[in-house]
Parts: C-alpha cells; sequence; structure tokens
C-alpha cells in the first residue's frame, strides 16, 4: 500500500517542473543519477558502452529527452542523432521515444523526424526502437512505426505486460514482423487501462512470454525478475534454441547480467545519457521502494542537519 502510493508520487513528480527544480538543486541527487544515467555528453555513453561490451554485454543507447513542446528543438535532435550515429560503432543499438520527436507537437513533425532518423541509422546499419511511453500515446505510435516500415525503416516497440490491451499489441507486432522488447510496464495507469500490482502483472508478463518467443522477430525479454528470467529460459528451451535477448537497464543487476552472459544468455544494457535524465530517474526511483527510501532518507538527513545547525541545504549558511 505504501509502496504503490510511494511509486505514484514518483511518477506524479517526474511530470512536475517544480519536483524537477527542487530535485535538481539537491547535491544529494548526482550520485544516485550516477548509478542509472551514463553521463551526460554521448562520449560518456561511450566510455560506459566499453565497458560493458569488455565483460561481455551489448548496449543500447538512450538519448534522454521526452515531452518535447519546441518544434525547433526537435530539429536539433534530429541533428545531434546524426552525430552519434556517426561516432557510434557500426550495427550499434539505439532507442528513443517519438515524444522526444513531437509526438505532443503533431504527428506529421515525428514522421518527418523518424523517417530522417531510420535514414541515417541504416546508413550505419545501427537498429532502432521506439521506447513505449504512457497508453495514450500507443495507437499513434503503431500508426508512425507502422508507416516507418512502410517507408523501408525498420523500427522495433515495446509491449507493455501490464496494461489489458498488452497480448493485441504484441500480436500486432508479430503480425507486421515487427521486433519486440517486452517490459512489465513504467508508467502510471488507470485501473481500467492496467493491472496493478506485483503479481497481477507479473502473471500477465508470463502468459505473453510463449507468443514472443515462439513467433516474434528477435525477442527481447527486458525485465530483472528473476521469475520471469527462469521462465524465459524454460520455454525458449521448449522452442529449441530459438535466440532471444534479455535486456537490462543500467545499473540494475550488472553482476546478474554478467553472470547471465556466463551462462550463454546475450544480455542487452539500456544505456541513457543526456541532460534530461529527471524523468527517466524519477521512474526508476519510482520502480524499488528502497531507491526512494535511499533517496528521501538522505534528503531528509540532510534537511535534519540544515535545520539542527542553522544552515541552508547549500550548506553556506546564508538565507536564500
Ligand atoms: P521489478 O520492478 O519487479 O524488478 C525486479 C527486480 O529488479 C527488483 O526486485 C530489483 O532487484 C531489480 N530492480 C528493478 N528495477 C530497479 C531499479 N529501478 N533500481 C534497482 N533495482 C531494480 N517501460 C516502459 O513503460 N516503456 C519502455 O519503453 C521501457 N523500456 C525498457 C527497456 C529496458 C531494457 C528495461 C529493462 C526496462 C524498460 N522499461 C520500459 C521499464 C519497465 O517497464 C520496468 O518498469 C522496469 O524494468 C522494472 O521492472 P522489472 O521487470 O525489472 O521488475
Amino acid at each position: 500500500m505504501v509502496d504503490s502510493a510511494l511509486r505514484q508520487a514518483f511518477i506524479t513528480a517526474s511530470r512536475s517542473p517544480q519536483a524537477e527544480k527542487i530535485v535538481r538543486s539537491s547535491p544529494l541527487t548526482k550520485p544516485l543519477v550516477q548509478r542509472f544515467v551514463a553521463g551526460e555528453a554521448f562520449m560518456a555513453a561511450r566510455a560506459a558502452a566499453d565497458r560493458l561490451t569488455a565483460n561481455g554485454l551489448r548496449v543500447t543507447y538512450d538519448h534522454l529527452g521526452e515531452a518535447m513542446t519546441d518544434e525547433a528543438a526537435v530539429r536539433e535532435m534530429v541533428q545531434l542523432y546524426r552525430g552519434y550515429f556517426a561516432a557510434a560503432p557500426r550495427g550499434s543499438h539505439f532507442s528513443l521515444k517519438l515524444s522526444q520527436l513531437g509526438l505532443t507537437i503533431r504527428e506529421s513533425l515525428v514522421r518527418e523526424s523518424l523517417d530522417a532518423i531510420c535514414t541515417q541509422a541504416a546508413e550505419h546499419d545501427h537498429h532502432l526502437r521506439v521506447d513505449m511511453e504512457e497508453s495514450a500515446t500507443i495507437d499513434a505510435t503503431l500508426r508512425l512505426v507502422e508507416e516507418a516500415h512502410g517507408r523501408g525503416g525498420d523500427p522495433g516497440i515495446v509491449v507493455q505486460a501490464m496494461l489489458r490491451r498488452a497480448p493485441e499489441l504484441l500480436q500486432w507486432a508479430i503480425d507486421h514482423d515487427v521486433r519486440v522488447r517486452l517490459v512489465k510496464g513504467a508508467y502510471q495507469e488507470p485501473e481500467s487501462v492496467a493491472y496493478t500490482g506485483r503479481e497481477p502483472i507479473r502473471h500477465a508478463y508470463l502468459a505473453l512470454l510463449g507468443p514472443l518467443l515462439a513467433k516474434s522477430r528477435a525477442p527481447a525479454v527486458a525485465t530483472h525478475d528473476d521469475v520471469l528470467l527462469a521462465a524465459a529460459a524454460q520455454i525458449a528451451g521448449q522452442f529449441g534454441n530459438r535466440s532471444y535477448e534479455v535486456q537490462f537497464l543500467y545499473g540494475v543487476r550488472e553482476d546478474f547480467a554478467r553472470q547471465l552472459v556466463r551462462d550463454g544468455t546475450p544480455v542487452r544494457i539500456y544505456t541513457p545519457f543526456g541532460t534530461a535524465w529527471y524523468p527517466y530517474f524519477m521512474r526508476r526511483l519510482a520502480e524499488r521502494p528502497q531507491n526512494v527510501g535511499f533517496f528521501l532518507r538522505q534528503v531528509l538527513d540532510r534537511a535534519a542537519s540544515a535545520a539542527t545547525t542553522g544552515r541552508n541545504s547549500d550548506g553556506n549558511g546564508s538565507a536564500k
């Protein structure tokens, strides 16, 4: 109960500019952000990728950014991708969000931007995947991905198992031969749209593993959940050495990822970088109460110590 209220509070805060100001201005935030985000510049992500690949792991780069409301900034984003694609080793993987390409501005802008990015990616043999955001954006996302395929692009998608319509979405990807990453789902959705609670979501995910592993192209099992990973290995075994990869988030259970690789399962690490880390970071805190507790404890400790010493949170004693 407390966990789900905390989760909801952190997801709500992930969309609040006021909360962003507070979180960004705390000097305590930085070390935790560094756990989940490889750095601000692409070269920091490349350095992280070099370390990960030296340990047998694969990498997906993600330039953080979402809910863009400025058309000029979207056009600049397309140019930034051009630079990242040129700087990444041939055949690299990239994930992006359509709200980063202007989904909240107008669909034609996304269409144009996604086309440019798909064309640039193909020039370097890179692989693209479109992350899935709030459920209200799904139909537009599928429409734009289908259109991109119609024009020769090959962006993959993500299916969020917590959604009641997830089986239909997975079937859509299978029917359209679109690559799928299966996740639990990171957004707050109403009961009518999504299952809530750990066990119902786990069950929903389990039910999708069969069709994912049997029928989809290049399936990706993206979860850090032991139960689901064991089930995926068992189901894949039933289909006889069918190739799939596991995907983890940067900063989460890397030791376990390395163990999976040693045991013969390929693992790709979703490696985010950039300055727009705030909503992504808040969703990572929301996913695990211990993260939230750790973060809140640090902030409260600092507030308490500021109160007893009469200093402000910058520690310089001056009133601002
Ligand atoms: P669960 O949350 O139950 O975690 C299982 C265990 O993993 C925990 O007990 C803990 O040990 C560890 N763990 C998980 N999250 C942690 C964290 N933040 N910090 C520390 N430990 C943690 N979602 C979405 O809606 N759209 C998308 O496009 C994507 N894309 C995506 C890509 C990849 C590669 C991954 C791995 C995940 C996503 N997600 C996503 C996020 C996904 O929906 C989900 O929120 C997280 O993966 C957490 O769920 P788990 O399946 O790991 O289970």
